[in-house]
């Protein structure tokens, strides 16, 4: 039997050689140890550690699983999230999204979640404003299984349905949506992890890469619209804005500088 030293440095170097970062093999390890942080590894350095289930999630990673999904779960805007392969994982630019929603949405808006994926926008609108009533929709019912048990499990008020877009939803004032948003040739440009792991559905809507985005706005009508853009996107997104009748009231950037948030209501 080998100790959590020994385990924790031959990984190490092996998911080095391979360039995957050392920090997922003590993410891992943690999780195995009984969900543990770096620092108790670190002190329990000569407790024999049983090596063989660690070797099988690291076998995973080094064929190219996101850390995420071996994990079975992320964070986002600080609550911890379920995920796994039927959903896209959570990304930390949405939260501009989140956060632009937080503050636009009038008191007691009804507020549908278009794409609701893992359910992370709808489950944190709820909870950081419970006089929010908000329903996440998804085309994709494994997703919604995955997103009805994120909110139960964080005791969220959101609910989730299926539904084509807005075609299964009526009565509400507010759209939040991190729609798919690629254009399809570029799919196979993405990161294998990206590209070869996460659901094709939760990535492109079409050649365009804004297909999903004038549908959107075209059901949208009188109703506040706030969505997540892809890189580029900012000038095609305006232009659809201004196609139905609709004022940008906002493009919010991301930590990069990127225009990623567009804030969007109808033009008076
Ligand atoms: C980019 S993912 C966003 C997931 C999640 N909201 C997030 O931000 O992490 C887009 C989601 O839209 C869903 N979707 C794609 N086409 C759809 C459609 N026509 N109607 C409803 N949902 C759709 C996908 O299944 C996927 O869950």
């Amino acid at each position: 039997m080998t100790t959590i030293s020994q385990a924790r440095s031959r990984h190490r170097e092996e998911a080095l050689r391979r360039g995957i970062p050392p920090r997922d093999v003590d993410l891992l390890l943690g999780d195995l140890a009984g969900e543990r942080s770096l620092s108790w590894l670190i002190a329990h350095g000569d407790e024999p550690f049983d090596d063989v289930p660690l070797a099988a999630l690291l076998a995973r990673r080094y064929a190219g699983e996101p850390l995420q999904y071996i994990r079975g779960r992320t964070e986002f805007y600080s609550r911890t999230f379920l995920v796994d392969s039927r959903v896209l994982i959570p990304r930390p630019e949405t939260e501009i999204l989140v956060e632009a929603a937080l503050e636009r949405a009038p008191r007691g808006a009804r507020v549908i979640d278009i794409g609701t994926g893992s359910g992370c926008i709808a489950v944190s609108l709820a909870l950081e404003r419970p006089d929010l009533r908000v329903v996440g929709v998804d085309l994709s019912l494994d997703a919604l299984a995955l997103a009805s048990r994120n909110g139960a499990r964080l005791g969220a008020s959101a609910r989730f349905a299926a539904s084509n877009l807005l075609d299964a939803v009526r009565d509400f004032e507010v759209i939040v949506s991190n729609p798919p948003y690629i254009p399809a040739a570029d799919v196979e440009t993405l990161a294998t992890e990206v590209r070869d792991w996460e659901p094709r559905m939760a990535l492109t809507p079409g050649a365009d890469g804004t297909e999903i985005i004038d549908r959107i706005f075209s059901a949208a009508r009188g109703k506040l619209v706030l969505l997540e853009i892809g890189y580029g996107q900012d000038a095609a997104v305006r232009a659809l804005a201004e196609k139905h009748g609709r004022r940008v009231d906002a493009v919010l950037n991301d930590l990069a500088a990127i225009p990623r948030v567009v804030i969007s209501s109808a033009a008076s």
